[in-house]
């Protein structure tokens, strides 16, 4: 059997060890032969590819970013690299020449969209979510997060000491996309007093409250934690906009810190390296027993998979019910 592996949409802590788990499982345990396609789906476009071996795939548990390239290519629009021809039938003409017998696909929300239509036109797919957003549906947790929760917590860390020192309010904007996952795990985790997330609506007012209480019980400091897609004014980032509003509101000096790309960059945890080794086994097991159309996910504590077009469009957002949200209410947290 020979199988062809994608990386695409935005990279994350992680995927090298998934790309190592699928390959070395492949090579080693069934014998396959592994292709990486650079790029993403434009490579699977310009047929820019590259035949794997043992060799190929050293060093890769703890190295961040993706080895084979990414891109935002979405096949079954109308732009991007050759705008002018009809992708899909491309990629299926493309796959046949290359004599692959199914591919992997690694991504986030828009890669299990794309993955979902090419299995629906008879390819032959299996995909691993991937995203430190965790908003995919399906899976409790997707590879990325729990490093990107990691690094943004540390950040957390770290402004408690200046926060402390100056007695300011300090704001820092986590990433998330449309989600307040990783607001939600790095802001309890880094004790954060106020969370902002994009699924609970917020009031200044409320917050300043939170604020004023904190000084009058002698807490002359704190940390206001804002996912990137919460509403703002539409002209400003939400870190900005939420600590000029806040020292408005509450005459406390206050200050932004936008965290950024550092959350994506760098060493996946042990926790995330363990989780893309396991997903990326499954993923080749799948395959070797004919399973196709299926994004592997992780419930409980149990690798499984589910068919693409139950999760493929759909975003996987926090509720109010969410045990941390619950947990954080009750110690007195204000998420708005
Ligand atoms: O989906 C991951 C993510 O990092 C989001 O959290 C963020 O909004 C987006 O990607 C940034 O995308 P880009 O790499 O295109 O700037």
């Amino acid at each position: 059997m020979r199988i062809g592996i994608l990386t695409s949409g935005g990279d994350c802590p992680g995927i090298n060890a998934t790309i190592r788990g699928v390959c070395k499982t492949a090579i080693n345990h069934y014998g396959m032969e592994v292709i990486g396609i650079h790029s993403g789906f434009q490579g699977l476009l310009t047929k820019d590819v590259e035949s794997f071996t043992e060799k190929s795939l050293s060093g890769l548990l703890n190295l961040g970013g993706t080895m084979l390239g990414t891109s935002r290519e979405k096949p079954f629009k109308k732009n991007g690299v050759l705008s002018d021809v009809n992708k899909p039938a491309l990629i299926e003409q493309n796959v046949k020449e290359l004599g692959l017998d199914c591919i992997v696909c690694i991504g986030g929300n828009g890669t299990q969209k794309t993955a979902a239509k090419l299995a629906a036109m008879g390819l032959n797919i299996v995909s691993v979510p991937k995203t430190i957003d965790n908003d995919i549906w399906g899976t409790d947790f997707s590879f990325g997060f729990d490093s990107a929760v990691s690094i943004a917590t540390d950040a957390i860390d770290r402004l408690h000491s200046t926060a402390s020192s100056h007695k300011r309010v300090m704001v820092i904007e986590v990433m998330g996309h449309k989600a307040g996952w990783i607001a939600l795990y790095s802001g309890m985790a880094g004790g954060g007093d106020v969370i902002l997330i994009p699924e609970i609506s917020y009031s200044i007012h409320n917050i300043g409250e939170t604020i004023l209480n904190r000084l009058k019980k002698g807490k002359p400091y704190s940390i206001v934690v804002v996912a990137e897609g919460i509403q703002t004014d539409g002209r400003k980032r939400a870190a900005e906009y939420i600590a000029q509003e806040i020292e408005y509101e509450t005459g406390i000096e206050t200050r932004e810190t936008v965290l950024g790309y550092i959350q994506r960059g760098g060493s996946p945890t042990p926790f995330d390296r363990n989780l893309s080794t396991r997903m990326g086994g499954h993923a080749t097991e799948l395959i070797a027993t004919g399973q196709f159309g299926r994004m592997i996910t992780l419930k409980g504590n149990e690798i499984a998979s589910v068919p693409l077009e139950e999760i493929a469009g759909k975003l996987k957002l926090v509720t109010e019910d969410n045990d941390l949200v619950i947990q954080g209410r009750r110690m007195g947290i204000c998420f708005g």
